[in-house]
């Protein structure tokens, strides 16, 4: 049941108006909790009104106005796509046409088409995905790679650790073998940032990275975003990794 609750002297403003839900029969606790925090946020009624498919688009938007990645032209693989929020924010932001479609996505959730988007429906941590995304690149590099994958938590902190772990891992090693020179890599992490080891290797393939919260990013959520951009090209990072090794 909805109750709207006013603020004081009884008049109706957006920042009054709290829409409070009770807890239905046949609805738990967390459920009525998430509808509710559904019911008075407002990056989803924008989300609703401009027309994207997810709140999660504003993420990039606010990340995008900050690090300027998308130019026109540019080609994007969205790891992680459905519903599909980032895609539509990256095929305007670098203009990508059905004609001429400059985005690939994958998740292996079924999604509705996208004007400009290339979709495969497939897990990215199968073997054959990152030859099947190269494949609808078109034998194309790419300049950003995102992916705002997560595993559904298992709730076993260290399991759920590790997942996320391995998921960056792999789409970090993904972004290294498609991208151009200059190009960059966004990827959601969680609390505790980026794993050592592996800011470690970015910090050798990309001339800048960072941490960064976007404002719709919900405060309480652990989530934070790994940015790495200027990617140095793979020869001298290859090169650079062997002399290591020496
Ligand atoms: C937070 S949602 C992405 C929202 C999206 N950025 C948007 O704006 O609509 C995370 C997505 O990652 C996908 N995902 C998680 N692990 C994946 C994997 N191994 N392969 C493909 N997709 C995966 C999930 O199915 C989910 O749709």
């Amino acid at each position: 049941m909805v109750d709207k609750a006013l603020g004081t002297g009884g008049r109706k403003s957006d920042r009054d108006l709290k829409i409070r839900l009770k807890t239905a029969k046949g609805r738990t606790t967390s459920s009525t909790k998430w509808l509710q925090r559904q019911l008075n946020d407002p990056y989803v009624a924008r989300a609703r009104s401009e027309g994207y498919r997810s709140r999660a688009a504003f993420k990039i938007k606010e990340i995008d106005e900050k690090q300027k990645l998308f130019k026109k032209g540019m080609r994007v693989v969205d790891l992680g796509a459905a519903p599909g929020g980032w895609s539509q924010v990256a095929a305007k932001a670098v203009g990508s046409t059905a004609e001429h479609p400059l985005i690939v996505g994958i998740d292996y959730l079924e999604m509705d088409p996208i004007p400009g988007v290339i979709l495969l429906q497939k897990d990215f941590t199968e073997d054959d995905a990152p030859d099947m995304l190269f494949k609808a690149l078109g034998g194309h590099k790419a300049d950003v790679v995102m992916s705002d994958m997560a595993w559904p938590t298992t709730g076993h902190r260290p399991t759920d650790h590790l997942r996320i772990v391995h998921l960056i891992e792999i789409a970090a090693d993904f972004a290294i073998q498609v991208l151009n020179p200059g190009g960059a890599f966004v990827a959601k992490v969680f609390q505790g940032g980026t794993e050592h080891e592996l800011l470690h290797m970015l910090k050798r393939h990309f001339r800048t990275t960072m941490h960064v919260k976007p404002p719709s990013s919900r405060s309480e959520s652990a989530e934070a975003y790994l940015v790495a951009k200027g990617f140095k090209g793979a020869e001298p990072a290859r090169a650079a990794e062997d002399d290591s090794d020496a």
